[in-house]
């Protein structure tokens, strides 16, 4: 892919706006680093078994595994084959166990103010509970179970319950619609859903349980609905299938053994957006995950034991399951969990819940950082974030000038900055900078870590030294997906058929410099990248096209300098309506009870006919260059050039 086509491929989006400014990492950083010796490297690469192993040892096994890595049917990885162990005695009970009970896992802050202080050892005790109701619902080993929840302690509690008894659990994000939980239910036969009355969105509750109740009404697996009561909503409860959390945790035993697991036994599926309109249940397994995230976050973040960590995302998305809930735990961090929105009631919430706390690692995303960018610095400068002493960035390319912003104004000049780079698919972070090793670039997230092996290829396969294409990863890894669930030959198809078995093809475009720092692009794929968010253009326009009053759709990312990319939408209405506001309100309405409101087209273009090929394909490259207002590209293939006349003279109106 030239870069030509990769820029096309991100939506026409200019993040890499370059700067030639470069930052080592501070002596003082560097000198009492988790990662100071550059040699890990060179001995990781040399032998990734010995490094991954190395990392596995320093969990908790209940029997030790026999062979590190068996890679002898790709792209199906096992790794610590014959080992078993729990993953939530490793998060919990070996901390417990060593003394650290009272030791605070989460400081709790919900959105209206309420504070509490989560530690090691209330987490065992209500993970355990929670464990022994799921088993009095019927729930075991190999069962699904759905989590629907808002930001509070029991969306982590539920997640390690699950764990405890081998339950697989399918965390759906919070802000998805009752049609996205119903679709996810459905496909994963889930038996139970684990969900709260509401969340708090801007100080208000918005029903959670209400919202998805007549919608899961239809699904035959689910047999049980338990619900957490966050706002005191009291919502309808069907009898026989609803269960109230409190109730059922109260009557349990606060004590249940951890499920010995296999080490390949599936922890969790978590699905994501590909190409098609259907998502993709990515499965993780039980040690290998385990290994992963949390040798990567030991040395990413640099954790020590008084650091105060908070990793800002969602627990509905990999960032939440990998660094909010499973690596911190099991490295026993004191983390900060924070329900609500970054500006409510006022544009200084984060930094006052940074200063409250102590806060000395931030992880967030590009997008929230250009949006505190835009509030003012004021809001920043307002709290004394002298704590911190490090920064990450996930989610998307950041650009050059937010990067900046960051560094001088959140971390004061002094924090180093970790862009790390990964999938729901990885796992676990891939290409980082080694805060006490690596000199960042702004926009840059810089080389893999180590153990870990990138490259990028030309469209034929053939490597290239130092330039743009397509990214793969060229090693197995220990966090990496094992599958589809339930849809193997997918994920063949998906990851590993373009280059070959071993080869790891990601979906983005990527450039590498002459320093082998890589650059990430964009995607290659027909996913959209909002907010960090992964959405499929087919998805979009899959809701679109089920309102009765439109014909056809066609979706693209464009850039967008808040949210990375936006969502453009191309239509062409039916049944007599006409392409105007109302129905472009109606529309995107449409889109968010149909996926949710992330998914909702920030524009519109109504046109009686889309840009087309003879064969009567859509030529999305060419709304990509009407979207960005570019010279059109080869147009010899379109069947009505007027088609794309008429749409250039609505966009420029
Ligand atoms: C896609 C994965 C990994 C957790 C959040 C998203 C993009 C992710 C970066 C980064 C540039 C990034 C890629 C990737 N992405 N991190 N640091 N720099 N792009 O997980 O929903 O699985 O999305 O997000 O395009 O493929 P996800």
């Amino acid at each position: 892919m030239s870069e030509e086509q990769a820029t096309a491929a991100s939506g026409g989006i200019d993040v890499l706006l370059h700067t030639e400014r470069t930052f080592p990492p501070p002596p003082e950083f560097a000198a009492r680093a988790n990662a100071s010796d550059p040699g890990i490297y060179e001995r990781a690469a040399a032998d990734p078994e010995a490094w991954w192993g190395s990392w596995a040892e320093k969990l908790d096994w209940i029997e030790p595994f026999d062979e590190i890595l068996d890679w002898s049917n790709p792209p199906f990885a096992r790794w610590f084959t014959g080992g078993r162990l729990n993953v939530s005695a490793n998060c919990l009970d070996r901390h417990v166990a060593a003394g650290a009970g009272d030791r605070v896992a989460y400081f709790w802050e919900g959105e209206d103010g309420t504070r509490k202080e989560i530690t090691y050892g209330w987490l065992l005790e209500r993970t355990q509970r929670a464990a022994n109701a799921l088993r009095s619902l019927g729930i075991g080993k190999g069962d699904v179970v759905g989590i629907f929840m808002p930001m509070v302690p029991e969306a982590a509690v539920a997640m390690l319950a699950c764990t405890r008894i081998g339950a697989i659990h399918n965390v759906v994000f919070g802000g998805f619609s009752a049609a996205s939980v119903v679709e996810r239910m459905e496909v994963s036969g889930a038996k139970a859903l684990i969900t709260a009355d509401a969340t708090l969105r801007r100080g208000k509750p918005t029903p959670m349980k209400a919202a998805i109740d007549a919608a899961i009404g239809g699904l035959d697996s689910l047999e049980h609905v338990i619900v957490v009561d966050r706002a005191g909503t009291d919502p309808p409860m069907t009898a026989g299938r609803d269960h109230r959390w409190e109730e059922l945790i109260g009557a349990a035993d606060p004590v249940c053994e951890p499920e010995p697991m296999d080490a390949e036994d599936p922890l969790y599926i978590l699905y994501t957006s590909g190409s098609t309109a259907k998502p993709k249940g990515i499965q993780h397994t039980t040690a290998g995950y385990l290994t992963g995230i949390t040798a990567t976050h030991k040395l990413v973040f640099d954790l020590k034991d008084d650091d105060v960590y908070w990793c800002a995302a969602d627990i509905g998305w990999v960032t939440g399951h990998s660094y909010i809930v499973y690596a911190p735990l099991a490295n026993g961090a004191t983390s900060v969990m924070y329900e609500g929105a970054p500006n409510y009631p006022a544009e200084d919430r984060w930094w006052e819940i940074a200063e409250r706390y102590g806060v000395t690692i931030l992880y967030t995303a590009p997008t929230a950082i250009r949006a505190c960018m835009k509030w003012g610095d004021e809001h920043v400068d307002k709290h004394d974030l002298s704590k911190l002493r490090l920064l990450g960035s996930v989610g998307e390319p950041i650009n050059p000038r937010a990067w900046l912003w960051y560094h001088e104004r959140v971390g004061g000049g002094r924090c180093p900055i970790v862009d790390t780079w990964w999938q729901t698919e990885t796992g676990a972070i891939m290409i980082t900078p080694l805060p006490g090793l690596t000199t960042t670039k702004p926009g840059s997230a810089t080389i893999p870590f180590p153990g870990i092996e990138a490259k990028i290829l030309d469209d034929e396969g053939n490597e290239i030294a130092e330039g743009g294409g397509n990214l793969v990863l060229t090693r197995p890894w220990p966090a990496m997906a094992r599958t589809l669930y339930k849809e193997p030959e997918r994920f063949v198809e998906t990851y590993w058929k373009r280059f070959g078995p071993e080869t790891y093809q990601v979906g983005d475009a990527a450039r590498v410099d002459e320093d082998g720092y890589f650059w990430i692009v964009g995607r290659t794929d027909d996913v959209i990248n909002v907010s960090g968010h992964r959405l499929s253009t087919m998805e979009v326009e899959s809701a679109l096209v089920s309102h009765p009053n439109v014909a056809e759709a066609a979706v693209i990312g464009v850039a967008d300098e808040d949210t990375g990319q936006a969502i453009f939408a191309f239509v062409t209405p039916a049944g007599g309506a006409s392409g105007d506001g109302a129905l472009e309100a109606d529309l995107r309405d449409h889109v968010a009870a149909k996926i949710g409101k992330l998914a909702r087209p920030k524009r519109m273009a109504f046109a009686d006919d889309l840009p087309k090929t003879r064969s009567g394909k859509i030529m999305r490259r060419l709304l990509r260059d009407i979207a960005a207002g570019r010279e059109l590209g080869d147009v010899s293939t379109l069947r009505d050039p007027e088609v794309v006349k008429d749409l250039k003279r609505q966009l420029s109106a």
